[in-house]
């Protein structure tokens, strides 16, 4: 299999916080920004197998900061590991100030999504070559947070989690 770059991925949907997504502070409701950031990750994994893909799962998302109303908030979506037919795919979300546009980082996902056939079986992907320091970074993770991610879902004997493992020896 060939493989391509992170950066080969990378979708940026940037949209307004509007009045009705918003919680009672009115600050962005957390259920409408994780699909935000489904919907780019979907995108960032459909242009790295340029196949059907869906979510397998949601790894780690962390609201770090709220964002008011009114912001200007920006998905960036990559894909930093492909393995088999799964891929993870981080999505950093920005704001932005009105006045300045300086950005500030606010929230980050860690999304799983596995390329498909016609009748939803897995398929073989492409692997990822990553680029830069934190491509790199991302990508030494990524198998580590897969194994993980299968230890939570049921899907892994914890004792076969060879990687993992070797964080603790
Ligand atoms: C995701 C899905 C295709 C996996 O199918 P499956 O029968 O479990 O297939 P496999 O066991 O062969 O897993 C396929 C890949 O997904 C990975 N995977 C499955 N569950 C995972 C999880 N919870 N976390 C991380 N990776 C996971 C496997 O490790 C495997 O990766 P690899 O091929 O890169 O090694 C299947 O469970 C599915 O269709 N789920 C519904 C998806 C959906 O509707 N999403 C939208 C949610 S509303």
């Amino acid at each position: 299999m060939n493989s391509k770059t992170p950066s080969a991925s990378l979708t940026i949907l940037t949209d307004l916080v509007l009045p009705g997504e918003t919680n009672y502070l009115d600050n962005l409701f957390g259920g409408e920004l994780l699909a935000r950031m489904d919907r780019a990750c979907s995108i960032a994994a459909r242009r790295h197998s340029r196949r059907i893909v869906v979510t397998a799962s949601v790894n780690h998302v962390a609201f770090n900061k709220s964002v008011p109303v009114g912001s200007v908030v920006t998905v960036e979506a990559k894909v930093s590991r492909a393995f088999k037919s799964s891929m993870e795919i981080f999505a950093d979300v920005w704001i932005e100030d009105r006045q300045s546009g300086e950005k500030t980082k606010v929230n980050e996902g860690i999304y799983t999504f596995v390329a498909v056939d016609e009748t939803g079986k897995p398929v073989e992907i492409e692997q990822i070559t990553p680029e830069t320091d934190l491509e790199k970074e991302r990508f030494e993770g990524a198998l580590r947070r897969k194994q993980l991610s299968l230890i939570l879902a049921g899907k892994l004997n914890p004792a076969d989690a060879t990687e993992l493992k070797a964080l603790f020896i």
